[in-house]
């Protein structure tokens, strides 16, 4: 496992990290596997976990006081999220601070995940959607000034909304705040347009997340890839997405190198960017976590794959299913 520097915070993450969502809720989870996953990922040097309380209202968050548990003298960087009050994902123009982050609200969600974890002190809390407009609201900014004070936490994060890289430029300029999370992936590539550049000015450290598209960038799907009823994927992959999805995927596939899966060659396209510090790959099962993990090995693409890779980018903006 490669190390990487989280931005001003000089934490020294795991290249590969740990997203915790799919086990908080997505069907087919197995809270046995997932833990074995969990120890595996740790064993392999794996030490950054993104989880969030909405994951199965506090599940994940359990799931991950667990390891810490089991790991008494390891350090394991754990980075959660505030819901939004209205529970609305994402957060739309309109809403107010009130909507989603009223102040109180805010210190008790850092209260109820200091105790689902178990940790007196969160290394990361994140807001769970944000908008720019709420950038100069001196409410958020004396609650998360307090929280770190008094050691709730250590760093605040913003986790941007789907395909919105930018509608967080200005609350990164107050300088409260020391993580982003943002989807950046193979057809992701626009938050390196304005985004990167302002955390690498402002040593904001950034956490690369849905590196597999939410599974297109496996490419396991097909036009008739359906889930259970209740996972949230159905209502995300609707045709016109899943249609559009695979026919990206399958363009990608004569430029596989021979061995390499298409899930390597996008985390490898990820890791390429010094600007990331860790990605986070949802994986609940321990095959996953063991390719994932080996991928961080300093080698890199191709330069010239990584050329053709970039004519993949896949600008989208939001719509009613993306979420
Ligand atoms: N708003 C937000 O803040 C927000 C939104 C979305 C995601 N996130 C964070 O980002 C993390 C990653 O996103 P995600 O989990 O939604 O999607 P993702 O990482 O793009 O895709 C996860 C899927 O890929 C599969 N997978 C993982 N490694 C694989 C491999 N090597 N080969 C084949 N399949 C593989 C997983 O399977 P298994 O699970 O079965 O192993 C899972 O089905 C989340 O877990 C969460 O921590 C945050």
């Amino acid at each position: 496992m490669q190390y990487r520097t989280f931005g001003r915070m000089g934490w020294q993450v795991s290249e590969i990290g740990y997203g915790m969502w799919g086990m908080g809720g997505w069907t087919g989870s197995d809270d046995d596997e997932s833990t074995s996953s969990l120890n595996r990922s740790v064993e392999l040097g794996c030490n950054f976990f993104d989880t969030a309380w909405a994951y199965g209202d506090g599940h994940s968050e359990k799931l991950l006081g667990a390891l810490l548990r089991r790991n008494p003298d390891k350090k394991l960087y754990v980075a959660t999220k505030i819901p939004p009050k209205n529970r609305i994902w994402p957060s739309r123009r309109e809403f107010r601070l009130d909507d989603d982050f009223p102040p109180e609200y805010i210190l008790e969600y850092v209260e109820k995940s200091r105790e689902n974890i178990g940790v007196d002190t969160l290394d990361l809390i994140q807001f769970h959607v944000w908008e720019d407009g709420w950038a100069s609201d001196a409410r958020w900014q004396k609650a998360v000034t307090e929280l770190k004070d008094r050691k709730l936490v250590a760093a605040v994060g913003v986790s941007v909304n789907r395909w919105e890289p930018d509608n967080c430029l200005d609350t990164l300029r107050t300088g409260l705040i020391d993580a982003v999370q943002v989807i950046y992936n193979i057809f992701d590539q626009n938050p390196e347009d304005h985004l990167f550049p302002l955390c690498r000015e402002l040593g904001v450290a950034i956490i690369a997340r849905v590196p597999f598209d939410e599974g297109t960038l496996t490419g396991a799907l097909t036009r008739d890839t359906k889930w259970p009823a209740g996972d949230w994927r159905n209502s995300y992959f609707v045709k016109e997405n899943l249609d559009a999805s695979v026919s990206r995927a399958d363009a990608l596939r004569p430029l596989i190198p021979a061995g390499m899966s298409m899930a390597e060659m996008a985390l490898r396209f990820i890791n390429a960017s010094p600007d990331i510090a860790t990605s986070i790959p949802g994986m609940r099962k321990i095959k996953n976590v063991e390719a994932n993990i080996a991928t961080s090995d300093g080698k890199g693409l191709p330069a010239e794959l990584m050329g053709k890779l970039r004519a993949h980018r896949w600008d989208r903006t939001p719509t009613y299913w993306s979420q």
